[in-house]
């Protein structure tokens, strides 16, 4: 099964890249390199034996897009590629909505055209809001995001779901994601952000190998145990595995699926700060500090649905999230 993926350059796209060749799926990797580096192609070949093929391009770009599609006789796409900054998203908002909306649209078009008719999205928790009730199922409201990030997520999944309703031979799924972490085992692949990391982990991670002095812990008077933010952080091999039981499942089913990839359970920060340390052999300096503005209390995820209509869930621990967090960040301490 040949597979466009866009964005597979990216973290979460390079690990289920990985993922797929081990499955005996084929990848064709569209990436325009916003947000990654050429070198996670000699990484994922010397994970897999495989060097997967890979078309440098945008996917805002029709032209180049239909090309792709011509060359070969694909089956399905996976769809990663966009900007995912919160506070980025703020700043600059046309950008955001230019990337994530339009590209989704471009590449839409480009698939009909091409006559295939699946396609696997990266949507985020974000569209939830700040949920009413925890653990979040599928058929919670959504829409009442806060950010122009999240309003793209969401925007686009109206988007796809009004294509379903029009054209339902479509087989379109969401993917909610909540909080990806981890790398993968070998140390070899792991997330890279470019600049002061936004997110937790990979703050954590660069404390820890001595990049930044410590870190800032957004707020200790949450309504949460120990007072600090809860998140479901999923370890990216799960997501990746995920993306790959999601497609064969129901990629080729016409219809609207959604569904939350989560661990489906809550991690506090001051939780997750002491999985790292545990698993660096060395305490992570942290002050506590104000709250982020627009961050949520708790957060995670129901992950019944997936469970009872895909058979997927998520199997890795808190303290394999940290350790190959760690193995990964010690082994590249300035990424890639
Ligand atoms: P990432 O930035 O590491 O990967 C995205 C990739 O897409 C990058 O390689 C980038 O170069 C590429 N890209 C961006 N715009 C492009 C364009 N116009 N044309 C071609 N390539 C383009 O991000 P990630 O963490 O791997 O996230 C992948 C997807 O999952 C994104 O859509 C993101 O919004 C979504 N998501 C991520 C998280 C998270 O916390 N990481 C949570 C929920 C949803
Ligand atoms: N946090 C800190 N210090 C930091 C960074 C984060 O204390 O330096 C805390 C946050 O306050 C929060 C928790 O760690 O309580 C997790 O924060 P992240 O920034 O790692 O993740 P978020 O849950 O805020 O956001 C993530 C993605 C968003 C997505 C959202 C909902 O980054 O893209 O999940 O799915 F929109």
């Amino acid at each position: 099964m040949k597979v466009l993926v866009t964005g597979g350059m990216g973290y979460i796209g390079s690990h289920t890249c990985v993922q797929m060749i081990e499955a005996g799926l084929e990848p064709i990797i569209v990436d325009n390199l916003c947000n990654s580096q050429q070198e996670v192609l000699k990484r994922i070949e010397v994970l897999t034996g495989k060097k997967p093929i890979f078309h440098l391009g945008d996917i805002r770009d029709e032209a180049f897009l239909g090309s792709v599609f011509n060359q070969y006789d694909i089956d399905a796409v996976i769809h990663f590629a966009g900007l995912k900054a919160v506070g980025e998203s703020v700043e600059k908002p046309l950008e955001y909505y230019d990337n994530n909306v339009i590209g989704t649209l471009v590449l839409a078009r480009s698939m009909r055209k091409a006559g295939v008719k699946s396609i696997v999205f990266s949507s985020s928790a974000t569209v939830y809001g700040d949920p009413e009730v925890v653990p979040i199922t599928e058929d919670s409201p959504t829409g009442a995001t806060t950010n122009p990030y999240g309003r793209s997520k969401y925007m686009v999944e109206e988007c796809l779901s009004d294509l379903f309703n029009a054209e339902p031979d479509w087989s379109i799924t969401l993917l909610r994601y909540f909080n990806p972490v981890g790398a993968h085992p070998s140390g070899i692949m792991g997330e890279d952000p470019q600049g002061i990391p936004n997110n937790l982990m990979p703050f954590i991670a660069q404390v820890a190998v001595g990049r930044r002095d410590k870190l800032s812990v957004f707020g200790n008077d949450y309504p949460t145990p120990d007072g600090t933010g809860v998140r479901d952080y999923i370890h990216v091999m799960d997501l990746a595995d995920g993306h790959i039981v999601a497609l064969k499942a129901v990629g080729e089913t016409a219809g609207l699926h959604i569904y939350n990839l989560g661990a489906g359970r809550g991690s506090s920060v001051l939780e997750m700060v002491d999985a790292f340390a545990n698993a660096c052999g060395n305490p992570v300096p942290y002050e506590l500090c104000a709250r982020r503005p627009g961050d949520i209390a708790e957060c995670w995820a129901s992950t019944e649905k997936a469970e009872r209509d895909l058979g997927w869930k998520a199997t890795r621990s808190v303290t394999e999230i940290a350790a190959d967090t760690w193995n990964w960040q010690s082994k590249n301490p300035q990424g890639y």
